[in-house]
């Protein structure tokens, strides 16, 4: 087995942590590479369910767990997610020393920003990440590495002082910040490939999803990190041909949290059911998720993008509670149609999606085998994307999921 990239399809939230979850066993580590606590990953074990915001989604597997130099690492929710954890899974984690860190003020900046931002808000998490990464950019973050050393910390704090920000309080945040990692600051790139070299398998696991991408997705309404396959590399520091085959995961009707373009949104009693039998809620702000119909036109730009050849379905269970299923085939503006996403990315929120209604999949049973619906859906999805579907999740459960 060589390494794996399970990425995201959609707008995030497809089923990410489950199916990393499902698949870890058969990797001897599992390591994230971008985004920071805005995510999060759900993994449901009987009647236990555990969240997942900057762990990576195969500690109940017992995996060696690695945080890599792409991800933005918020020090104070990491306490909090290890603190709910058994102590074991503190001793599998290994953070990359060039991971930036994000403090308490990138928080508040995300908020003011938010704020200044007004009727047009992009509706983050609020988790600090697009200031943490701008600091990144700006030259003026601190690191992991940085909180092993005696840190110079004067650039960013005189950067958040110019903004009110005592001083007092950002050096006792760098003190609270290195007992959190200490211990656990490593070399992630040179870890990925020792594993590889000895004869093991890692499984990458993104954050959001494609259409969050921070250049590639729907801008200004995305994240401010990469969510693409292609930067598992760029965000572990291996190179490409270790970055393995990347797995696409889409949920078989699309949501989004916050605020942008989304053209097969519905509201009414159908998005209210499929929200509550889906139970369709932020995995970490709990805001309710925004519900559509299943977008071809953007799903084959994100197999495009990332280059997958194969996909895993979720959800599908949820679609036996809905008398109607539609998927979008093309988009209409100003008179004509096109399937091509990029071109309607700048007037996405204009588009008029066309749809077609294949099946139906109410009243679909699921057990070892795929029932007969579900079969003509995922023929219909390999043929309209050009992928093959090797993985169905039917429930939020562990083994609610048939490989095929
Ligand atoms: P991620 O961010 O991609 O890891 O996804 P989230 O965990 O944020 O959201 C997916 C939600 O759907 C979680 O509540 C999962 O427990 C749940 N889920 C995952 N797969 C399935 C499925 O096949 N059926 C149902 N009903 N729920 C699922
Ligand atoms: P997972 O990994 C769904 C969305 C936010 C907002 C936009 C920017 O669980 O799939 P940010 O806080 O990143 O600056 O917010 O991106 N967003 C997500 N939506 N799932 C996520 O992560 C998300 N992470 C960020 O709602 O619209
Ligand atoms: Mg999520």
């Amino acid at each position: 087995m060589g390494n794996l990239a399970v990425v995201g399809l959609q707008w995030g939230d497809e089923g990410k942590g489950k199916l990393v979850d499902y698949l870890a066993g058969q990797f001897d580590a599992v390591a994230r590479f971008n985004g920071g606590s805005n995510a999060g990953h759900t993994v449901v074990i009987g009647e236990e369910k555990h969240t997942f915001h900057l762990v990576p989604s195969g500690a109940l597997k017992g995996k060696e767990l690695l945080i890599g130099a792409g991800v933005a690492l918020d020090p104070v929710v990491l306490r909090e997610e290890l603190s709910l954890m058994p102590g074991r899974i503190r001793e599998k984690l290994m953070i990359d020393g060039r991971c930036s860190l994000v403090s308490p003020f990138d928080k508040e900046l995300d908020v003011v920003l938010e704020q200044m931002r007004g009727g047009s808000a992009i509706g983050t998490t609020r988790r600090g990440i697009g200031p943490a990464y701008a600091m990144r950019a700006l030259r003026l973050a601190l690191r992991v590495s940085d909180l092993s050393d005696e840190p110079d910390f004067s650039a960013p704090s005189q950067f958040y002082s110019r903004l009110g920000v005592d001083p007092t309080r950002f050096a006792a945040w760098v003190e609270e910040s290195k007992l959190v990692v200490d211990g656990l600051v490593g070399d992630v790139s040179s870890r990925i490939i020792d594993i590889g070299q000895a004869g093991g398998s890692v499984l990458f696991e993104a954050s959001q999803g494609t259409l969050l991408d921070l250049v590639h997705g729907s801008y200004p309404f995305v994240t401010s990190s990469h969510t693409v396959a292609s930067y598992v590399p760029a965000g572990l520091g291996i190179p490409p041909s270790e970055a393995g085959e990347p797995l696409g995961v889409m949920k078989c009707y699309t949501t989004r949290v916050g605020s942008g373009p989304f053209p097969t949104e519905i509201k009414g009693l159908t998005s209210d059911k499929i929200r509550s039998v889906g139970n369709e809620y932020g995995a970490t702000t709990g805001r309710p998720r925004r519900v559509g119909w299943l977008d071809l036109v953007a799903l084959r730009y994100a197999v495009r993008l990332n280059g997958v050849k194969n996909i895993a379905i979720s959800k599908l269970d949820v679609l036996s509670e809905v008398k109607e299923f539609r998927a979008c085939i093309a988009y209409r503006h100003t008179g004509s149609e096109t399937r091509d996403f990029q071109r309607s990315l700048g007037h996405l929120h204009e588009v008029e999606p066309v749809y077609e209604s294949p099946l139906s999949m109410q009243g679909a049973k699921y057990d070892k085998e795929l029932p007969t619906q579900a079969k003509k859906l995922v023929e219909y999805l390999e043929a309209a994307l050009g992928v093959r579907v090797s993985l169905v999740s039917h429930g939020e459960e562990r083994s609610r999921t048939i490989e095929l």
